[in-house]
C-alpha cells in the first residue's frame, strides 16, 4: 500500500513526521512490547527529530520500547556535523529519556567495510535470525537526494545489486565520504517505509520519481514487499506537479 500525504509546510511536515513515529511506536509497543525504527541524515529530517525532543512528543513518545539504529552514516567522528547519528544525538537523543542500550549507531568511526560487516552482524544478532535471513524494522525513514538516491544507494553504485548482506560500505555523495548504508533487501522488508522530502530543490527529482518512471532511480528500488510506503512531501516538493 502506498500513501501520498502534502502539507503545506517544513514545519507541518515535521509535526506529521513526528505523529507518525509517536503513532508507530505505541502501537508497536502495546502490540509486541518493542518499536525498531532506522532514521536517516541529511537536513530534512532534523526539524521532526527536534520536535520528538519537545511536547507533546517527549511525553507520548514509548522511549524505553524503543529501538533507534541508521539507515545510513558517514564514517566521521560524531561530533563533525556531517555524522548523522551526532546530529540525531544533538537534536533529540541527548534530550529525551531513551535508554542508552537502546541506541544503535552505524560504527562510522572504523573502517567502513569492517563496520558495515559489525553492523549487519548485530543486526543479525539482535532480530535474532540465523545467517542469511533479512531484518525486519518496524519504520524506516528516508529521505531523497536530487539525484534520486536514497539512504547511501547512490545512482549506478554496486551497493544498489546487493542481495544479501543487511549492511555495506561505499564512497559517495557531494563530497564523497566513505559511508555505511542499510541496503535494499532490509528496506524493502521493513513493516513501513516513509519518505520526507521537503523544500523546492526536491521538486524535480519528484517530478521524475512520480512522473513516467523511465528513470533507474535509486528511490524507485524502495518497493516494500509487504510494508506500507509512505510519501511526507510538502507544498514546495510537489510544486512541479501539483
Ligand atoms: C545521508 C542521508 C541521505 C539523505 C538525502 C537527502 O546520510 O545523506 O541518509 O539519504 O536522506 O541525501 O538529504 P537532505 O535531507 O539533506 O536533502
Amino acid at each position: 500500500m502506498v500513501t501520498r500525504i502534502i502539507v503545506d509546510s517544513e514545519k507541518e511536515l515535521a509535526a506529521t513526521g513526528s505523529e507518525l513515529i509517536v503513532s508507530e511506536a505505541e502501537r508497536c509497543a502495546s502490540l509486541k512490547g518493542g518499536f525498531s525504527i532506522a532514521l536517516s541524515g541529511g537536513k530534512t529530517p532534523r526539524p521532526m527529530h527536534g520536535l520528538l525532543s519537545k511536547e507533546p512528543f517527549l511525553s507520548e513518545m514509548p522511549w524505553d520500547k524503543t529501538d533507534f539504529f541508521w539507515v545510513d552514516e558517514r564514517c566521521v567522528p560524531i561530533q563533525n556535523r556531517q555524522s548523522n547519528y551526532g546530529n540525531a544525538k544533538r537534536d533529540f537523543l541527548d534530550k529525551a529519556p531513551v535508554r542508552p542500550g537502546n541506541v544503535h549507531p552505524m560504527p562510522g568511526e572504523m573502517d567502513p567495510e569492517t563496520g558495515a560487516r559489525e553492523y549487519g552482524e548485530f543486526l543479525i544478532d539482535f532480530f535474532s535470525l540465523s545467517e542469511g535471513q533479512i531484518p525486519v524494522f518496524d519504520l524506516i525513514f528516508l529521505g531523497i537526494g536530487e539525484d534520486g538516491h536514497t539512504a547511501s544507494l547512490f545512482p549506478g553504485h554496486d551497493v544498489l545489486d546487493e542481495k544479501e548482506r543487511p549492511a555495506a560500505a561505499l564512497t559517495g555523495g557531494e563530497p564523497p565520504l566513505d559511508r555505511i548504508t542499510l541496503t535494499l533487501p532490509v528496506i524493502n522488508r521493513a513493516k513501513k517505509v516513509a519518505f520526507m522530502v521537503s523544500g523546492k530543490s526536491k521538486a524535480g527529482i519528484i517530478k521524475k520519481l512520480f512522473g513516467p518512471n523511465s528513470h533507474d532511480l535509486p528511490a524507485l528500488k524502495v518497493r516494500p514487499s509487504d510494508g506500507e510506503l509512505v510519501w511526507l512531501l510538502d507544498s514546495d516538493a510537489v510544486s512541479l506537479i501539483e
